[in-house]
């Protein structure tokens, strides 16, 4: 079936198409470029409806439907600007993220399972509408609900679910769209207009709206998709990621819909309801390029090979991986058993801001270096600096920057232009700081060694120390508390942190799961610490600031902890050691 392309509505004629695969293996759905315009276009003129124009922010927190990107792209046709908040955040960051962005409408939906877990979205988010109210910062006006497909048809779900529901403001999705025209003529739009807000943590513990605009982004997410997956029309690709983050905006969306790709939408986890689902998928698919991470990798790995084995993976043509340095078991087992050894892996490095890959093997023109993202891709320039800002040549270790922007980069934090150039091109006048630290070898590749700031990449997602710190010491017995990250099997590296309780307080089991709570709440369950160590004290310099290297090595063990002069009072360490957590809390 022929259809439009509706990011070119004048342009391409295309034959491909979406496969929608939902949480179970028996919802699935074929969607044609065609009904993709179509309900694109009935989503722009339902939000045209609610009022919404050019330049406001539609905040949208959504599970891996397509209704999801229905209204990304419904934004992007009126010229209004999407704020996709991840699903599994908590509703204290959605409205600190609705309230930054000053959003007007709100997209959600009654509820999602995620393999077996119900979890309860619309109730998250009217908490989320509930704490804006009580904040005084109230922007939303309205709340458009979508049903889910899990319970449209299964009543008992349905019933425990008991979406709440202001009638002052919410409105199902369905009811807003019926007898909508499917036809909207598209925003003219100027090139560096806004595209979307998409929230990253910030060192400070605050989140920055990393702001995107149109041209630049789409062009660069376009071509990045088509030479990094070597892109056919006759490819079938999958990228397992969430839309809630960067890698789903730009390699789930935007780059394979402007290349009319055939692709797949998955909504579900990895082992549900069994251990190959994901093998499973490119089989049903004929999946030919596929884009995961190193954490779904080292996951999966830990079942063997033999749930691989019952599927047929001959399909199989490009493996990418991104979002956090892939350790060489994991780059191996991708490339041999996933793989059968005929695939290049393309460990692709980018960030938010970045918008698309910038340092990427292209496949079968790179050659590969396990766990190196190798060479820069088109006009990227990057460089290593040391800490005195010095450019260094040829092999060295350092500061990852880059020299020269590119279509991609970002354009802004939402609002705060002051953060902006304080966090990316202080530090380095006259480059962009990416916050990584960096090896380039011999050859001229590069080896991304890790962040560098206080940040942690928990399962291929920045989280800010400062952010869970914070959601500690809101526990009433937190006097203070210090995070510092841990590396981990699967996740990479997981949250180890340290707490000081207040006099007479006393650490428990109990405060222990209060505490974790607490994080879930506030942030969300992806910063669920594994580790909480009580310290009676924290070490500090003699001007009180807290020593992270020492914590990170008691964290993980490491004896020889190297100069502590600086300390007020070195025998904390040695307590510190003598109580740390073998096993995970
Ligand atoms: O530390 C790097 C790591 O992820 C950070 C960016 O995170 P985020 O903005 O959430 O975007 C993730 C998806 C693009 C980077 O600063 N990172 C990302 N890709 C890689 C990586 N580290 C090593 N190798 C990669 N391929």
């Amino acid at each position: 079936m022929k259809a439009m392309n509706p990011l070119f509505p004048n342009g391409l004629i295309l034959i491909n198409v979406s496969f929608r695969e939902g949480n179970s293996p028996d919802h699935h759905q074929n969607i044609t470029y065609n009904q993709l315009l179509r309900n694109v276009c009935r989503c722009a003129n339902a939000l045209k409806l609610l009022g919404v124009k050019k330049g406001d922010r539609v905040a949208i927190y959504l599970p891996m439907i397509p209704e999801l990107v229905y209204t990304m792209l419904a934004c992007a046709r009126i010229g209004a600007v999407h704020s996709i908040v991840f699903a599994g955040f908590s509703s204290e960051s959605l409205c600190e993220r609705i309230v930054d962005a000053q959003c007007n409408i709100l997209v959600t939906a009654d509820g999602v399972y995620r393999g077996d877990k119900l979890i309860n979205l619309k109730k998250i988010a009217s908490e989320a509408l509930e704490r804006c109210k009580e904040s005084m910062a109230s922007c939303v006006q309205k709340c458009v609900v979508v049903k889910h497909h899990a319970f449209r048809t299964n009543t008992d779900a349905s019933n425990k679910l008991q979406t709440p529901w202001d009638e002052s403001c919410d409105i199902w999705w369905d009811d807003l769209m019926d007898g909508v025209s499917d036809e909207c003529e598209p925003e003219w739009m100027d090139s560096e207009d806004p595209l979307f807000i998409l929230y990253t943590s910030g060192s400070t513990g605050k989140p920055k709206g990393v702001l995107h605009t149109v041209t630049g982004y789409m062009l660069y997410t376009s071509l990045t998709f088509k030479y990094v997956f070597d892109y056919h029309h006759d490819d079938v690709y999958w990228c397992t990621a969430d839309i809630g983050w960067i890698t789903g905006h730009s390699y789930i969306t935007y780059g394979p819909l402007a290349n009319g790709a055939t692709s797949v939408l998955f909504e579900g986890v990895p082992v549900y309801p069994h251990v190959g689902r994901l093998w499973e998928i490119i089989e049903k698919y004929r999946v030919s390029k596929f884009y995961t991470a190193p954490t779904a990798i080292r996951l999966l790995m830990k079942y063997g090979r033999e749930p691989l084995q019952r599927y047929d993976l001959s399909s199989l043509r490009v493996l990418g991986t991104v979002g956090e340095p892939i350790n060489l078991e994991a780059w191996l087992w991708y490339y041999d058993v996933v793989g059968q050894q005929r695939c290049p892996v393309i460990d692709t490095f980018w960030q938010t801001e970045t918008g698309g890959h910038v340092l990427t093997p292209l496949p079968a023109a790179t050659p590969l270096k396990p766990g190196s993202a190798t060479c820069p891709f088109f006009g990227v320039q990057p460089a290593i600096l040391n800490e005195h800002g010095e450019e260094l040549e040829g092999e060295a270790e350092g500061y990852l920057v880059f020299r020269k922007p590119w279509p991609g980069i970002m354009r802004g934090v939402y609002g705060n232009q002051e953060r902006f150039e304080s966090t990316y091109f202080r530090k380095f006048p006259g480059f962009y700081v990416t916050g990584d630290g960096c090896r380039r070898d011999q050859d001229g590749y590069y080896w991304i060694t890790g962040r560098i700031d206080d940040m942690l990449n928990v399962s291929g997602h920045l989280l800010s120390t400062a952010e869970v710190e914070a959601a500690l010491t809101e526990h009433p017995s937190v006097a203070e508390a210090a995070v510092v990250s841990r590396p981990h099997a699967v996740k990479g590296e997981c949250l180890y942190c340290f707490v000081t309780l207040k006099d007479h307080k006393e650490f428990n089991r109990t405060l222990m799961e209060e505490l974790k709570r607490k994080v879930r709440e506030k942030i969300g369950p992806i910063a669920t610490p594994d580790f909480i160590q009580n310290a009676p004290g924290l070490p500090k310099t003699r001007s009180g600031k807290i020593m992270r290297r020492v914590l990170r090595q008691i964290a993980r063990n490491e004896k020889d902890l190297g100069d502590l002069s600086t300390l007020a009072d070195p025998k904390v360490v040695e307590v510190l050691f003598s109580q740390r957590c073998e096993a995970a809390a």
